[in-house]
């Protein structure tokens, strides 16, 4: 993995920006996965102005975002349909029919990880993925656990999850489920881009960039994948 420490979220937002909008570049029917939470919004907005300054198109790509709350209706305001059309859908050019998210609410959690993996490898397989880091080290909603996963499936957050995503719920309590792709799946992407800023993400990188390949925390796979970008703050790469 190349790790590259930057000074600003902003400037960090711009680097990892600029390698989604060079990948749709030179490919205009690029499949991109996306990934929701705080630490993706400067490369959204990135994306969204070089796409408002005509530099790309997003009008062929498909996307495929990696989690979404299960018992929570898509069109409610905290679940990840809405983040993501708030946040980067509305502000793009991007066809809405090449949009793909997990079902929360689909009644057998077996058959809809069957139908993402489909339409996944039906648009030809993820050209780049965004991550993020949680605190414990998971990435998308893979917790720690005693095994990797493989794909999407049905996972019960942990105590640490809640605490960190519960600010951001006021009418409802937050849902203690989620549908998330599963490390094989996000592995299979031709090339990866994690973010990390912040002091509360200092441990869980220093675990994924010091330490084992260990489920116990789930980012650190990503040792073992043959193209991926690990881009810091001087706050998250602390502990180095
Ligand atoms: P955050 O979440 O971007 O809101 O910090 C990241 C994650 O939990 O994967």
């Amino acid at each position: 993995m190349k790790v590259i420490t930057m000074n600003t979220a902003a400037e960090i937002g711009a680097a990892a920006g600029s390698m989604f909008v060079q990948t749709v570049q030179n490919k205009e029917n690029a499949v991109l996965g996306l990934a929701t939470g705080a630490t993706p919004l400067p490369t959204y907005d990135y994306m969204a102005q070089a796409c408002a300054r005509g530099e790309v198109s997003f009008k062929k790509v498909s996307t495929f975002n990696l989690d979404e709350y299960c018992d929570l209706p898509q069109s409610h305001k905290n679940s990840y349909f809405t983040f993501m059309s708030e946040n980067l859908f509305s502000r793009i050019d991007v066809d809405m029919q090449n949009v793909h998210f997990l079902n929360g609410n689909a009644p057998d959690a077996e058959a809809e990880s069957r139908r993402y993996a489909a339409e996944i490898e039906a648009a030809g397989g993820i050209d780049i993925q965004f991550l993020g880091i949680g605190r414990n080290g998971h990435i998308a909603f893979n917790e720690p656990s005693d095994k990797f996963t493989n794909d999407a499936f049905k996972v019960h957050l942990t105590e640490s999850t809640i605490e960190a995503n519960s600010i951001y719920f006021d009418d409802v309590p937050m849902p203690h489920y989620a549908m998330t792709m599963g490390i094989g799946s996000i592995m299979r992407a031709k090339k990866i881009v994690l973010v990390a800023t912040g002091k509360s993400k200092a441990e869980a990188v220093r675990a994924m960039i010091c330490g084992d390949i260990d489920p116990h925390c789930p980012a650190s796979i990503l040792k073992a994948h043959p193209d991926c970008t690990i881009f810091l703050d001087e706050d998250a790469a602390s502990l180095l």
